[in-house]
């Protein structure tokens, strides 16, 4: 068999020692029966990566397969074995070095979740090799991967334009080839793209120059490899660390552990903890193997500071001059990697850096059609689907554009019921609604330290005894017209009638005074309840029962309301009428108006509504009278023991 000539014998002179060896991290991708497997195996074996007994079982396969030659693609077959047995790995990786480098190759195998696998493969690498079919050309899979390769953010390209022996070695085909993928990657933001004709089975321009393609001046793929540049694509700039665990062993110590995500730091330098502003400075850098004088993107430590600061996991140290952003909205571009579509009116959970949040996909601005790059409006992301959305997440995050760094720039969305992975996004930057609220200081806290909470006027239980019964915050939510307000009117009479102490915080009410700043965007939604939450909660604690009438379309704003009020005191009452219903009632007009397109955003017409998936109480305003749902809500009251 001609393939073990091709081997060399050993490595050549001049090879760097391994501790100055560079890494690069690369990953493949092509369709199927491009020669991925082929081209990782030959990369393999001709850089003496393979065990001699390895390659001996292979060739023994071959032999009895009948195959003409040694099968390097057999190489990773035993990795297709595991893989099928254990149908988890999306990545595998594989290692190789040759005298200059060592290389991490992400091989991502299967075709169906081809997103997934590009995503998890590609995110931390460093290049990225297409494989194209000589004989076929640039097909939609090359222009979708080569998409996705710009959206990662992956600042190099290969394009290996593989069995050129099946084309005769022709030079026009290999041309065309070139200028039809470069027609198209001009779309992209990748700016670094080498193409190299190569036959992965016969090894031609793979570790050795072909001499069957004179007319190619290039290098060989292992030369490209080899030399492309990659320290100054790291992100050494930003100082980022996102903390994982406080460490405490004993009293004296404590030291907040993480991975730097990008930056150095070194002893003595100053640091800002988020979310809370206060600055300390870094005291030591510690390993299992002793401190450290400067800590690197990469590296995974614990850092002690000079001050007591409350840090817990999910906060992030980084520097008074450079900070993130901050925010709980932000734009983004979303991978989906689900069978389970995209759903608007679910939340999710938000993993990113050592955070964990919950989020919604508040608005899906457009997909993008992978083979044209146009955008295309759409109601939800299907597998293998992108698309340009706004996140919304329940509380602020701390985050850059991905662009300027890959590791506060990128998260994955998380299927709370099924636990998988539903989607990775890029986050392109804050909305410009959050711009605004950052701006005005919304979205932070910026609470006073001189503000103090004055407490223990009258206890809680004497207005409850007093007035006869409990607190409660019964907080309404549902679509304009659905009958908010006509049944909690109807409620707060008959209550009042009993003697209860009890109030009514309705949304056009509040919207004359309190909240009259605000309009019906998303973010001034989002303050709308929480002002309003806010306020509900102080009645609340002076013995209320508090009816809020608020559509409160998103999911995120009514957890936040719940989320503040004490266990057991917040009732979300879901008043659900059909849409159509609302639509036909129309007791403002304003249905009318919004259709007309005389109001922006209105909610059933062009924002969102986010249904409760889990509320206390149901009224199907649709299918009962007012009576039988105001004695519902009663029920209720008395069943919980609010009210007697
Ligand atoms: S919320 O979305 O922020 O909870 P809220 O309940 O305060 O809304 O106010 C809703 C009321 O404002 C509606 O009952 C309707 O009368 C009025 N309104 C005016 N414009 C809009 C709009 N674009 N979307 C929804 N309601 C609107």
């Amino acid at each position: 068999m001609a393939d073990s000539a091709d081997r060399p014998s050993a490595l050549p002179l001049g090879a760097l020692p391994d501790e100055q060896k560079t890494l690069l991290r690369f990953t493949t991708s092509g369709s199927v029966d491009d020669g991925k497997s082929t081209l990782i195996g030959r990369l393999l074996y001709e850089t003496n990566c393979i065990f001699e007994d390895q390659y001996a079982a292979v060739a023994r396969t071959s032999e009895k397969r009948g195959d003409e030659r040694v099968e390097l693609a057999l190489l990773l077959d035993g990795l297709a074995a595991e893989r099928e047995q254990g149908i988890t790995i999306d990545v595998a990786y594989r290692y190789f070095q040759t005298a200059r480098r060592k290389f991490i190759i992400a091989d991502t195998p299967g075709h169906e979740q081809y997103t997934r696998n590009m995503v998890t493969g590609a995110s931390t690498a460093d290049l990225a090799i297409i494989l194209i079919d000589a004989r076929h050309g640039v097909v939609t899979q090359s222009r979708r991967h080569g998409f996705l390769i710009s959206l990662l953010g992956l600042p190099h390209l290969v394009v290996a334009v593989n069995k050129m022996d099946l084309v005769e070695w022709r030079q026009d085909i290999y041309d065309a080839i070139v200028r039809d993928y470069q027609a198209f990657s001009q779309k992209l933001d990748i700016h670094d793209i080498t193409f190299i004709p190569l036959s992965a089975r016969d090894g031609d321009n793979v570790t050795r120059r072909s001499d069957r393609m004179p007319w190619y001046q290039g290098q060989t793929l292992l030369h490209t490899l080899e030399n492309v540049h990659v320290a100054a694509d790291r992100n050494y700039v930003d100082f980022r660390f996102p903390v994982q665990t406080v460490l405490r062993p004993h009293l004296d110590f404590r030291g907040f552990a993480g991975t730097v995500a990008s930056g150095a730091i070194r002893p003595g330098e100053e640091v800002v903890a988020l979310p809370s502003g206060r600055a300390s400075r870094v005291r030591s850098i510690e390993t299992f193997d002793g401190q450290l004088a400067e800590a690197f993107a990469g590296q995974a430590v614990a850092l002690t500071l000079d001050d007591e600061i409350d840090l817990s996991r999910g906060d992030m140290l980084v520097r008074a001059r450079n900070l993130p952003q901050v925010g709980t909205e932000f734009d983004a571009t979303l991978c989906w990697m689900d069978q389970e579509p995209l759903n608007p009116r679910t939340h999710y959970l938000l993993k990113h850096t050592s955070n964990k949040v919950k989020a919604f996909v508040g608005e899906l601005h457009y997909r993008i059609d992978v083979n044209t790059l146009h955008r295309e409006p759409a109601a939800t992301l299907a597998l293998n689907e992108i698309g340009r959305v706004s996140i919304r997440t329940a509380r602020p995050v701390f985050f850059d554009p991905y662009k300027s760094n890959r590791a506060t720039g990128s998260f994955i969305l998380i299927d709370p019921v099924t636990n998988r992975t539903a989607a990775a996004g890029m986050i392109r930057g804050a909305s410009r609604a959050v711009a605004d609220v950052a701006r005005s200081g919304q979205a932070v806290s910026h609470r006073s330290q001189n503000v103090q909470w004055e407490g223990g006027l009258i206890a809680q239980a004497d207005w409850e005894t007093r007035n006869g019964h409990r607190g409660a915050v019964l907080w309404c939510t549902g679509y304009s017209g659905a009958g908010k307000s006509t049944v909690a009117r109807a409620l707060v009479r008959e209550l009042f009638a009993d003697g209860c102490q009890v109030m009514l915080l309705d949304g056009d009410n509040v919207r004359h005074g309190l909240c009259g700043d605000l309009g019906f965007s998303d973010r001034d939604r989002t303050e709308n309840i929480r002002r309003v939450a806010e306020v509900a909660k102080l009645f609340y604690e002076q013995g209320n029962l508090v009816v809020c009438t608020f559509i409160s379309p998103f999911q995120a704003d009514r957890a936040f309301a719940r989320s503040i009020m004490p266990q057991g005191a917040f009732h979300e009452v879901f008043v659900k009428c059909d849409l159509e219903v609302c639509r036909r009632r129309d007791p403002k007009g304003l249905y009318r108006k919004a259709e007309a397109g005389e109001i922006a955003e209105f909610t059933g017409v062009s924002s969102p509504y986010e249904a409760p998936q889990a509320a206390e109480l149901v009224l199907e305003t649709d299918l009962h009278a007012v009576e039988d749902l105001v004695a519902a809500v009663r029920r209720y009251l008395r069943e919980q023991g609010v009210t007697r």
